[in-house]
């Protein structure tokens, strides 16, 4: 056998090993579609290496991205959010990443951006965590794939905030909260999250937490005031409409707080 044709034949078998890691996720089409040869092969190295020691069932699908269960080391219980490289949206991806002084050059494959992007929403969590936001734990990223701790646990991942209903104490305490993270996300970690809302926000014993912050900017881009207005505009209606409480201007009251502060 040629050097090329055994290199060929550890490929495939590394590939029929990631199969085999995630027979048991149960949506076939979706499985076609995200896991072609080099995301198994990534997957496959993130296995390898200890990160993920088995990959579940889908969390989500949705527009640009797929969210899977895995177990990680000790067992632990992990999302695994899949980019899809086909995307459709991935022109948007690039406006969002220009403005970004991290990603001065991108070039412009498909691939290039959505790593970048991957990597933008791995660092942006990072970021959120170390100011004090609460955010999964971003653990590792690879090209389009990002690891992170789950919320909840694999059998019941955390409900977003839109499925939950508080009871008014816990709404106001939630509404608190939440303005808190925008006030630290702007003040402290220099980021707007720029697509906040009742669906980009989960709620996990008693506490909201943030997540898909791919999309989050900091403040050097141009459009990071006016995503700022929006996510505030978006909060305070959801919580006026759902439970009568909060406003727009206690939000941005806080903001005005923590840059003093
Ligand atoms: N770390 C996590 N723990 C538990 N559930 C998660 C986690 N990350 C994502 N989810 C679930 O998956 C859903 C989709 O995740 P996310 O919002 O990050 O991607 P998305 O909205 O599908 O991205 P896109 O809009 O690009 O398709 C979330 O609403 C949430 O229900
Ligand atoms: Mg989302």
């Amino acid at each position: 056998m040629t050097e090329e044709s055994k290199k060929q034949r550890q490929f495939e078998a590394k590939i029929d090993l990631m199969r085999e890691r995630i027979k048991d996720s149960d949506d076939f089409k979706v499985l076609d579609e995200v896991f072609d040869r080099r995301v198994l092969m990534d997957l496959y190295a993130l296995a390898s290496k200890g990160v993920i020691s088995s990959l579940g069932g889908a969390v989500s699908t949705g527009k640009e991205a797929n969210i899977f269960r895995a177990k990680g080391e000790d067992e632990k219980d992990l999302a695994v959010k899949i980019y899809r490289i086909n995307t459709s949206n991935f022109k948007a991806m690039q406006n969002y990443l220009l403005g970004d002084p991290r990603f001065g050059s991108i070039k412009g494959t498909k691939r290039a951006i959505i790593a970048a992007w991957t990597r933008k929403e791995f660092r942006n969590l990072r970021r959120a965590e170390e100011v004090g936001v609460k955010v999964p734990h971003p653990i590792v990223m690879r090209e389009n794939i990002l690891v992170m701790e789950m919320v909840g646990d694999v059998e019941t991942p955390a409900p977003q905030l839109k499925d939950v209903t508080l009871e008014p104490k816990e709404a106001e305490l939630a509404f608190e909260k939440i303005t808190e993270y925008i006030s630290l996300l702007y003040n402290k970690a220099n980021l707007v999250h720029a697509d906040l809302s009742e669906f980009n926000i989960l709620y996990h014993e008693g506490e909201p937490v943030i997540i898909d912050m791919g999309q989050s900017v900091t403040l050097e881009h141009p459009m990071a005031r006016s995503f700022l207005e929006r996510d505030i505009s978006n909060l305070a209606r959801y919580f006026k409409k759902k439970y009568a409480v909060g406003s727009e201007e206690a939000i941005k009251e806080k903001i005005r707080a923590g840059k003093a502060g």
